[in-house]
């Protein structure tokens, strides 16, 4: 069996063309060593891990590994399957990228679901290496959106889930014909969590208005399609759920919260040039 580097440097010799430096955006060659450069010398190398850093330089990221492994064991609940379902009809085309992809398990489910290939990026070190860890056979890169290793009209679909965008980029990106889907919380997104951890306060209430403003006004085409469903919660994934925010639903007794079902309210936005 292939090692998981040895299965990163042929997928991305595969797959090479949509690849750019980040530092002066001239095409890269993947060598069968699994260093990548491009012709003015700067270079990369794919970890052991099965990852490549495209960082141009290092930054801090306010997402940690506990809070990715709680995202991971959450998400493999199947808790968000309905909505992986229903991105996976959506998606358009072979060549999937994931923006902000985290841990890497919606695009990793999404492609188990349609043919293709599917590429995440994320600026936190520790997400892809969750990524690679769980996911192998999809390209993971540590990037920064704002300065992206991909060469322009590449992806026929691009993932933005949950994460900040960067609309200029992904029409750089956009292959003709390709769409942009957005995932943005609805109201009653984690509904049952919210009312316990905020009562009273007005973190307790949620406007997705203005997100999706800024993306109507970035597309020239926008469609926005509402997803509501409830699932049952197991016990165990009560603490899960409490970490997988960076804003750590700071609550003082978390043993007092008792949830039996959860709520997941999305709109998906889907846009094209
Ligand atoms: C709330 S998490 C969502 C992760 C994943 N999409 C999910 O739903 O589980 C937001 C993600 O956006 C990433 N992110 C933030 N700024 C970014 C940037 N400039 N470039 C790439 N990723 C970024 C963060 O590191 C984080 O993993
Ligand atoms: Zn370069």
């Amino acid at each position: 069996m292939l090692s998981k580097r040895a299965l990163c440097i042929q997928n991305m010799q595969r797959y090479e063309s949509i690849f750019v430096c980040p530092f002066c955006a001239e095409p890269l060659t993947v060598e069968d060593s699994g260093r990548i450069v491009c012709p003015s010398n700067h270079s990369f190398d794919i970890a052991k891990q099965g990852y490549v850093n495209f960082m141009t330089k290092p930054v801090q990221s306010m997402y940690s590994k506990q809070l990715f492994e709680a995202r991971h064991a959450v998400i493999s609940s199947g808790l968000y399957d309905p909505l992986q379902q229903r991105l996976a009809e959506l998606a358009v085309g072979e060549l999937v990228l994931d923006t902000g992809c985290g841990e890497g398990s919606h695009l990793a489910r999404i492609m188990e679901k349609r043919q293709g290939f599917g590429v995440g990026i994320d600026i936190a070190k520790e997400g892809i290496l969750a990524a690679a860890k769980f996911h192998a056979g999809l390209v993971w890169c540590v990037g920064d959106l704002a300065k992206s290793p991909y060469r322009k009209g590449s992806f026929d679909t691009i993932f933005n889930i949950l994460s900040p965008a960067n609309y200029e980029e992904f029409k750089r990106l956009l292959a003709p014909g390709g769409k942009v889907i957005k995932v943005v919380p609805q109201e009653g997104y984690l509904q049952q969590l919210r009312q316990q951890a905020f009562a009273q306060s007005d973190k307790e209430s949620y406007t997705n208005h203005q997100t999706v403003a800024r993306f109507k006004e970035s597309f020239s085409s926008v469609e926005v399609e509402r997803l509501t469903y409830t699932l049952e919660l197991q016990k165990e994934l009560v603490p899960k759920l409490l970490e997988m925010t960076p804003m750590g639903w700071h609550i003082e007794n978390q043993k007092a919260i008792t949830l039996e079902e959860i709520t997941i309210d999305m709109d998906i936005l889907i846009g094209t040039v």
